[in-house]
């Protein structure tokens, strides 16, 4: 996996209001067995991994990969954020940081994963100022989709890949930024 760029990995945990982003630990494999091997979490990812592939491959303490978050509500695991370099597969996303997420099912529709994603930006943009991140998402994930733009990712294209329509978008904090300051009279003045 290319590098993400000069950041300090892991990150202290980073609290939101009702969740915290931290690095895997142990008492996370059980939840991240369950991310891989879902078939609702993979409908528009390809599909689940087989359960018995995946129960060998997840080691005792699960890997602190670079840019990979564990998204915590009440001490558990509920999804993973990966922000990460993308090694080319995704014409227009090339070598760019990309924004990756999944969620168990259980914590769909409570607007975790927005708050959780927001945060991750936030980091992001502290860590490599003004740098770009992509996001790819199947145009049928409609769930994917209503998340991307509260996010304020901006459409790129849309192309075929791996057989489904798909959706690339990019968000800057630099162009974020902007919004704020115009929301904000002291900036505009
Ligand atoms: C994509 C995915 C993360 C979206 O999860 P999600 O829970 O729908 O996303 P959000 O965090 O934005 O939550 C939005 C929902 O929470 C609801 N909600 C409830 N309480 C809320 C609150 N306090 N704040 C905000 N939203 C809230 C919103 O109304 C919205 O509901 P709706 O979808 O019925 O309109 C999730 O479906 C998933 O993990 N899918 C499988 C993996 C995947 O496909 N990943 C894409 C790879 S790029």
């Amino acid at each position: 996996m290319a590098e993400l760029g000069p950041v300090v990995w892991p990150p202290a945990p980073i609290g939101t209001e009702r969740l915290v982003l931290r690095a895997p630990e142990a008492r996370d494999r059980a939840a991240f067995i369950e991310l891989l091997a879902s078939p609702e979490v993979h409908t528009h990812l390809g599909g689940p991994r087989p359960r018995d592939e995946v129960e060998r491959a997840v080691p005792e303490i699960p890997e602190r990969r670079l840019g990979l978050f564990v998204i915590d509500l009440d001490g558990a695991m509920i999804g993973q954020i990966m922000l990460t370099r993308n090694t080319g597969h995704l014409r227009q996303a090339a070598g760019k940081a990309e924004l990756g997420y999944l969620f168990l099912p259980e914590a769909w529709g409570y607007g975790y994963a927005a708050e959780a994603c927001a945060a991750a930006l936030d980091w992001f943009a502290d860590a490599l100022p003004g740098e770009p991140v992509v996001l790819a998402t199947q145009t049928a994930n409609e769930r994917s989709m209503r998340l991307a733009a509260k996010l304020g990712f901006t459409e790129v294209e849309r192309f075929e890949a791996y057989g489904a329509a798909q959706w690339l978008g990019v968000w800057s904090s630099v162009t974020s930024c902007a919004h704020r300051r115009s929301d904000d009279p002291k900036e505009t003045a």
